[in-house]
């Protein structure tokens, strides 16, 4: 029958099999991406769990640290992250070393996440007496990967511009954003870009916008089109080709402990999110550098 909803399904078996074929040689320097948008809701956290799942998939060694105090990452990757838990708290503001608080994620030996717990919240304000405020991510994930090499650190930043987000901004060298395909998707851009070239000029001058990633995409509509094509036209370098669609089993993930690849690694979110990973995984540092 060639109805489009046959054409589709053929679509997806089609992209599966081309994924059973990929190998990637992950032999390169650590790569660290941050996960920004100060625009809450966008897929911030769905994309930062989804894409270092489906990289550890991949053979990567995937460290996620998550920085947003409502703790949506821990909960995605299954690592335990209640009020007693040493979380990412205690490192910013206790001096905790980063591998007393890592923990494996129940869904691949690959995958690793520092966890966030309530504490977080304060740490905001806390942060802002500390010495080297906007520098200890930076220097406590240094720390780390000299006796834990990771092929990839994603960081998953709340939704605001604070201490918290500057610190994930100086201890990256590329910044991951997702905008979701629907009104107002530009708004705020321009600010955080602004942000990006303030944090280059005075903190980090190796940061850079290496990937955007177009979600919750509904081709049934022409707004999410009008929106992918003018973000392409703004930055046809960053945009991956891949774009995420608006589906039921991305979003029921999480309340299983969940990321979709390991829920339903089969389903059409989940074949975008190992596609995104595939481009991502294929553009350098370097490459994206260039850029
Ligand atoms: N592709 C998708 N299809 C359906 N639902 C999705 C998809 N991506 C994300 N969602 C849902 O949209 C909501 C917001 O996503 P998410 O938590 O990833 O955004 P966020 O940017 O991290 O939010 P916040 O700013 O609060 O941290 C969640 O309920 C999530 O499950
Ligand atoms: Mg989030």
């Amino acid at each position: 029958m060639d109805t489009p909803l046959a054409r589709e399904l053929a679509d997806l078996s089609a992209r599966r099999r081309l994924l059973e074929s990929v190998d990637i040689d992950f032999t390169g320097d650590t790569r660290i991406l941050t996960v920004s948008n100060q625009k809450g809701g966008v897929g911030k956290t769905t994309s930062a769990v989804n894409v270092a799942s489906a990289l550890a998939g991949l053979g990567a060694k995937v460290l996620v640290i998550d920085l947003d105090p409502q703790g949506n990452a821990s909960t995605a990757l299954g690592v335990p992250h209640n009020a007693d838990t040493p979380s990412v708290y205690d490192v910013l503001i206790e001096d905790l070393p980063l591998a007393d608080i890592v923990q494996q994620s129940p869904e691949d030996k690959n995958l690793f996440c520092a966890p966030s717990t309530i504490h977080l919240a304060g740490a905001e304000i806390e942060l802002v007496a500390q010495v080297a405020r906007e520098h200890r991510l930076r220097r406590a994930l240094d720390d780390y990967l000299v006796d834990n090499p990771m092929d990839f650190v994603i960081i998953d930043c709340p939704p605001s511009l604070g201490l918290l987000t500057i610190n994930a901004f100086t201890a990256a060298s590329e910044v991951f954003i997702p905008i979701q395909c629907e009104y107002y998707a530009l708004e705020g851009l321009s600010q955080l870009l602004g942000s990006i070239q303030m944090i280059q000029k005075h903190l980090n001058p190796g940061l850079h916008l290496s990937t955007i990633l177009l979600t919750m995409f509904d081709g049934r509509t022409r707004l999410a089109q009008q929106v992918a094509d003018e973000v392409r036209t703004h930055f046809p370098d960053q945009v991956l080709d891949t774009v995420i669609p608006r589906s039921v089993r991305v979003s029921e993930a999480p309340s299983f402990g969940q990321t979709v690849i390991a829920y339903d690694g089969q389903s059409a979110g989940a074949v975008a999110y190992r596609e995104a990973a595939v481009e991502i995984a294929s553009r350098t540092a370097t490459q994206s550098k260039e850029k």
